[in-house]
């Protein structure tokens, strides 16, 4: 059987990659082959475009060329590590996916919809998420925990921007999650992360029918 696509998506500092590790930890110990991954990056290609991007080296060729480079990175991450997983049955968990394009680069960056939405369907087709959490902290405690994590570290292309343009993305990414709210759930990420985990845990339980197979896999034994 195929494999179940998971994102995470949200601001800076939201613990994205804490619970995507964390989830895949939980869904190992059912018994299901996981593959984590992120964007920009999670395959050869993708992470040379990844350089380019977050070094802000394509800052100056404008918001649309780099619409087009992230979307060059999700092709090649697509194509190199995302579906052969998913056709060989193994979940796939991705920090970041085309809703970050959707916010940074549409809601925020201005570039035009008609540009996100054409690449969307050349670059990621019918692979959309069959689920995606967005996480949701304020924007100074997200900031905060970033530049914790980063240490002596330059900010990146994104983190270096203004307080006020992070609160718009933690309002933008809120209101993308409600718009697909078949697809999103909005997380509280500023509890502590056992308790994130286990929100998690229960959605992704129920959307995916795993308490039944945990219940019969504890029966057989
Ligand atoms: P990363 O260091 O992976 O940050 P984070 O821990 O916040 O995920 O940097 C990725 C940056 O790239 C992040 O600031 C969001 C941005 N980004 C976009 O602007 N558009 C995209 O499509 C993607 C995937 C990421």
């Amino acid at each position: 059987m195929r494999g179940r696509f998971i994102t995470f998506e949200g601001g800076e500092g939201g613990g994205k990659s804490t619970q995507a590790a964390l989830l895949a930890q939980h869904l190992r110990a059912t018994g299901i082959g996981v593959l984590v991954t992120r964007e920009p990056g999670g395959s050869p290609g993708a992470e040379i475009i990844r350089h380019v991007i977050l070094s802000g080296a394509a800052k100056p060729l404008g918001a649309d060329a780099e619409t087009i480079l992230f979307a060059a990175a999700r092709d090649d991450h697509i194509r190199m590590t995302i579906e052969p997983a998913l056709s060989a049955g193994t979940w796939v968990i991705c920090d970041r996916f085309l809703d970050s394009t959707r916010v940074y680069q549409g809601l925020l960056g201005h570039v035009d919809r008609k540009l996100i939405r054409a690449l969307e369907r050349v670059v990621v087709g019918s692979l959309m998420p069959d689920l995606t959490f967005v996480m949701d902290v304020p924007a100074e405690v997200g900031l905060e925990r970033a530049a914790g994590r980063r240490g002596n570290d330059n900010a990146d292309r994104f983190e270096s921007e203004t307080i006020d343009f992070h609160e718009k993305l933690r309002r933008a990414f809120a209101a993308l999650a409600k718009v697909d709210a078949d697809r999103c759930v909005l997380i509280d990420a500023a509890q502590p992360r056992e308790m994130i985990h286990d929100t998690i845990w229960k959605v992704v339980a129920e959307r995916f029918g795993l308490a039944a197979r945990i219940k019969v896999g504890a029966g057989g034994r």
